[in-house]
């Protein structure tokens, strides 16, 4: 039986295997979850009725664990799946919005061949089947069961917990396996790294694994973009300096969601390490303990700016705070890139003080030797992660021609690594998905 591996108590895959290489030791995956498909017998309609008085139609089912359900008549008329309201071969809804009246009523409803039929006051008339309805029911539990298959454990992770167990699988595995595939997406949305091994080292990788989830995300600096040290560089990542913990291109209103940094030639020499950090674990800390200067992270509207030439010419900006948090008040986006920083800034004199000072403090726990993880990748690996979250850096490193030290990069956006999820969830059976139809 296959061992489950476990990362802050959370199950991430099973089959485990360590390996040693320098001071990182990695835990393959190939399967972070097991399935979990809702074998349901087709539910049946018992009886309906309507009631005029809250304006909803309810259902009997014949079996169930909700037995009774109410429906909004403007959702069930919106919800028409006759060929006048609804496109079957796209799963769109065809009725306009100012067709739709929301005060909508029954004029007639029944059970007939196991579907609802209803008689609107419109004038039209609509036909439902029990599993359409059944799988939409206004209910707690529904609801739950809806977004159960979007809720991803998000691990938090310092270096205590990530040394030693970067997830990690075979290049030629999620190329051929659906179940790695799907274990490396789930990684990167939950943990926001994973490193792929024995990947051929030439240029293209990291295209054929981005076809396999999707297509590659075109930014200014291209389709891909290979770092090496040149001459006269379009970007400080072109050199072998030391680069700062950083996200990726946070100039973009659409910045790109998960970048994959392909090693194909290593400098043999001291330096070229690559350093990680969780930036949801250090702003998660940072806001228990030092609440003024998470505070002024999240308020300050920060510039960020890019211009040049490259793939195309180029001028980008883009104004953001380092910490974005979502409507519950929770870490959601982190955008830091010394680089492209902009000088011009939009706060007063007294502000802008402080926030240099909570800046400060926020790059020295980003480089704590508690939070950041430091290891060369190898030749044949590719390092992927999560580019609103997990921070890349790099130790300089001496070269005495250009091309000594070769990575290809390339980026996804998650909406594409998330439809890919959801498409190989329905694959693999694992958790199902209602789409419109
Ligand atoms: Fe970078
Ligand atoms: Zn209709």
């Amino acid at each position: 039986m296959a061992k489950y591996c476990t990362l802050n108590g959370v199950i991430l895959g099973k089959e485990t295997q360590s390996l040693a290489r320098g001071a990182v030791q990695r835990i393959a995956v190939r399967t972070i979850q097991s399935r979990t498909s809702t074998a349901s017998s087709v539910p049946v309609l018992q009886d309906v009725r309507y009631n005029k008085d809250s304006n909803v139609v309810v259902t009997q089912w014949q079996t169930g664990e909700d037995e009774s359900t109410s429906w909004p008549c403007a959702w069930l008329r919106d919800n028409c799946r006759c060929d006048d309201c609804f496109l079957g071969t796209s799963g769109q809804r065809l009725l306009i919005g100012q067709l739709l009246d929301p005060n909508v009523t029954s004029l007639n409803t029944q059970v007939t061949d196991g579907n609802l039929n209803i008689e609107w006051s419109d004038g039209h008339r609509s036909s439902y089947c029990p599993t359409f309805l059944y799988e939409r029911r206004f209910t707690e539990s529904n609801r739950a069961a809806l977004v159960a298959p979007e809720k991803i454990h998000d691990v938090f992770w310092n270096t205590e917990r990530m040394m030693g167990r970067l997830p990690t699988d075979t290049f030629h595995n999620l190329l051929t396996d659906d179940e790695a595939l799907y274990a490396w997406i789930r990684h990167l949305e939950g943990t926001g790294i994973f490193l792929i091994t024995e990947t051929p080292t030439e240029k293209g990788m990291i295209e054929k694994l981005a076809n396999k989830v999707a297509f590659l995300r075109t930014t200014n600096y291209g389709r891909d973009f290979n770092v090496h040290a040149k001459v006269n560089s379009s970007n400080a990542a072109y050199t072998s300096r030391t680069l700062g913990l950083h996200t990726d291109l946070p100039f973009y209103m659409y910045c790109p969601g998960m970048q994959m940094l392909h090693c194909i030639k290593q400098v043999e020499t001291k330096g070229g390490d690559n350093q990680f950090t969780d930036g949801f674990y250090v702003a998660n800390w940072m806001k228990e303990h030092h609440p003024v200067e998470f505070d002024i992270l999240c308020k300050t509207p920060v510039r960020w700016a890019d211009a040049g030439t490259d793939f195309h010419e180029f001028h980008l900006l883009y104004t953001v705070p380092i910490i974005s948090l979502d409507d519950d008040g929770n870490v959601s986006r982190i955008t830091y890139n010394n680089q492209a920083r902009d000088s011009t800034m939009l706060t007063s004199v007294d502000d802008t003080i402080s926030f240099y000072r909570a800046m400060r403090l926020w790059d020295d726990l980003l480089f704590h030797e508690n939070n950041h993880i430091k290891f060369k990748l190898a030749e044949g690996e590719i390092i992927c992660f999560h580019n609103f979250r997990v921070l890349h850096g790099r130790t300089g490193y001496k070269t005495i021609t250009e091309g000594e030290r070769i990575l290809q990069g390339g980026y996804l956006d998650w909406d594409e690594l998330m439809s890919r999820r959801r498409l190989l969830q329905n694959k693999l059976g694992y958790q199902k998905y209602y789409h419109a139809k």
